[in-house]
């Protein structure tokens, strides 16, 4: 059996990889310090798929731990997913974001050549390309003109691993751009359980259907948009998660290194989200309208085609389950892990 090491696997998004890798006959090994997320998913992850598998509270910028994690489970691939992500946060905190963001990175890179290592599949983001001079993005679309430090640590990180793959011939690098992933998994077991102030569109409507929030700010609703409001490429988590089994399934017999679009192809807008969680949840949702995000970009949508081409992977699952999973998530578990 092929293992895995995914780091941040105690996440959304790595704990949803975590399900796709058991299911689909690969074996998964944690690592995690649970600065934004709680070892009581892992539980819910071997009830879901019958299957068990190791975690390790590790910080990722611990080379050496790294290395001994490698060592131990006989690691075939790396799956990078532990960073921060909060936008805001990011443009307050650069410093902590770079460092974060960036060592951990240099951490697995070093921990694998000494291991000996090759794969590795990247949690990247569209958030590397910036303003679209085009659309929808292909992966052609230059890349770098970010609008805040979370996004530069991404572009950044692309870079280090494009480097690290053309000096180490052997290595197979993935750099997976995910568009705009909600939902969770179909079960209500799992989920997106931010830690803090949300500041993404789903999880605050969910705060708001749950009564944390009291209303959803709408954030500018006169873009160059059919209704005015922002437009996004939102896929299903399990479609996201999905996407790294292909990637790596790909990089059984690829080396060099590719960046990859994960997304639907399609644009939502939020006025669009909102009334598909409205029709999910059975009930209105309070909105009020207030001033655009700074650096926020009217529309975003993929070009989806090379993953098709080349994993063979395409979204499945459609606007109308992203927002059922999500809401039967949030209403089955109000306080995310807290109730056990
Ligand atoms: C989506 C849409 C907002 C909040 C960012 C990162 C990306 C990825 C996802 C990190 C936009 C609108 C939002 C609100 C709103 N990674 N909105 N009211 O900004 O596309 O992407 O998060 O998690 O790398 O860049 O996602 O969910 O913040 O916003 O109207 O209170 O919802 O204007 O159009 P975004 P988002």
């Amino acid at each position: 059996m092929k293992n895995v090491l995914v780091t941040g696997g105690a996440g959304y998004i790595g704990s949803h990889i975590i399900v796709s890798l058991l299911e689909q006959g690969y074996g998964a090994v944690s690592a995690d310090n649970y600065s934004n997320s709680t070892p009581d998913v892992y539980p819910r992850l071997e009830e879901l798929t019958g299957k068990t598998f190791a975690a390790a509270e590790a910080d990722v910028r611990d080379t050496g731990t790294m290395a001994r994690l490698m060592r131990e489970y006989a690691i075939w691939a790396v799956i990078h997913c532990a960073g921060y992500k909060a936008v805001p946060e990011s443009i307050e905190q650069p410093l902590a974001y770079y460092e974060n963001n960036l060592n951990t990175t240099l951490s697995l890179c070093n921990a694998m050549r000494e291991t000996g290592v090759t794969r590795f599949v990247f949690s990247s983001s569209a958030t590397v390309y910036g303003e679209p001079e085009f659309l929808p993005y292909t992966e052609e679309h230059p890349t770098g003109n970010c609008s805040n430090p979370y996004g530069f640590s991404k572009v950044m990180n692309e870079r280090i691993l494009t480097d690290a793959a053309a000096a180490n011939p052997g290595w197979g690098v993935a750099l997976l751009r995910y568009f705009n992933p909600i939902g969770a998994h179909p079960s209500g077991r799992i989920g997106d359980a931010p830690g803090g102030k949300p500041f993404n569109i789903m999880p605050i409507i969910l705060q708001t259907l749950t009564g944390k929030l009291p209303y959803v700010p709408v954030t500018g609703d006169t873009y160059p948009t059919p209704d005015g409001t922002g437009i996004r490429d939102y896929l299903h988590i399990a479609d996201l998660a999905d996407g790294h089994v292909a990637a790596l399934r790909y990089l059984e017999t690829f080396t060099g290194v590719e960046a990859v679009n994960l997304g639907t192809g399609q644009g939502v807008s939020v006025l669009e989200i909102l009334r598909g969680m409205e029709t999910a949840a059975g009930r209105a949702i309070p909105t009020k309208v207030t001033p655009r995000r700074p650096g926020d970009i009217a529309e975003m949508r993929a070009d989806a085609s090379k993953a098709k081409h080349m994993f063979g992977w395409e979204t499945k699952r459609t606007l109308a389950e992203m927002c059922a999973d999500a809401w039967r998530w949030a209403s089955n578990n109000p306080r995310g892990y807290e109730n056990g």
